[in-house]
């Protein structure tokens, strides 16, 4: 089994315009960090997989039966999906034949960033939430935003106003060297190329309609009580290294 050193888990890799930090056989949380053997990755690409979660339950911010389905059947078929692009542009390349390069690489950006997301959605939230945002990324905060209120309150108000299926986005943007709040249409619309997302609030309807319905705002104000920032801050740590 391949397994990912702690940097190279944390390491991003580019894609879809965002930046995805993938462990192939685990998340990147604590628990599945600690798991992590200190190996460097073999050269090569690796194929596409569902990363555990860490924790059992949500409650009472996500029901429970939420978490399974969001998890075991949607993430997992953005895997499956992925994995199915890589293939068929190897198999394009192998025939020579790219008729439908166009429907291959828009399944790659769709599936591919809706593993990223989805790994970096489970990984931005902890039951009943965790730590606090460090001193370093406090004052990068303040630098960009005022202050963490401000960014709390930009973050909540873009990924309500997400037209239909998407995300909230808290992300890196390393030219500009600030951190900027971002709206993702569907997984890979709407990115802002070169950032590094370090917290993700999913507000397609399978992650919230079991239990909230069509009051997407009571979910992203609930789902504000369970941000990991232990991880959100190794996330923010490694893209500004
Ligand atoms: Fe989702």
């Amino acid at each position: 089994m391949v397994r990912l050193s702690r940097r190279d888990a944390l390491r991003s890799i580019g894609l879809g315009g965002m930046s995805l930090a993938i462990a192939a056989t685990g998340c990147g949380t604590d628990e599945g960090e600690s798991e992590m053997e200190e190996t460097e990755t073999p050269a090569g690409p690796q194929t596409y997989a569902l990363p555990p979660l860490a924790y059992k339950s949500l409650e009472p911010v996500i029901d429970d039966a939420t978490l399974a389905l969001h998890h075991d059947k949607h993430h997992a078929g953005y895997v499956k999906g992925a994995n199915a692009a890589v293939e068929a542009l190897q198999q394009a390349r192998a025939a020579g034949d790219y008729q439908l390069i166009k429907n291959h690489e828009r399944a790659l950006a769709f599936h591919g960033s809706g593993h990223a997301l989805h790994t970096l959605y489970w990984t931005s939230m902890w039951p009943a939430g965790r730590g606090q945002p460090s001193a370093e990324m406090k004052a990068a905060v303040e630098d960009s935003f005022g202050s963490a209120e401000k960014m709390l309150a930009q973050f909540a108000a873009a990924t309500k106003a997400v037209e239909a299926s998407g995300w909230g986005v808290l992300a890196w943007e390393p030219l500009g060297k600030r951190l900027v709040v971002l709206q993702a249409e569907r997984h890979q619309d709407l990115t802002l190329w070169g950032c590094v997302p370090l917290m993700v609030c999913d507000v397609w309807e399978h992650a919230y309609y079991l239990k909230y319905q069509n009051r997407r705002a009571e979910y992203v104000d609930a789902w504000a009580k369970i941000i990991d920032w232990d991880s959100v801050n190794r996330r923010f740590a490694a893209a500004v290294a």
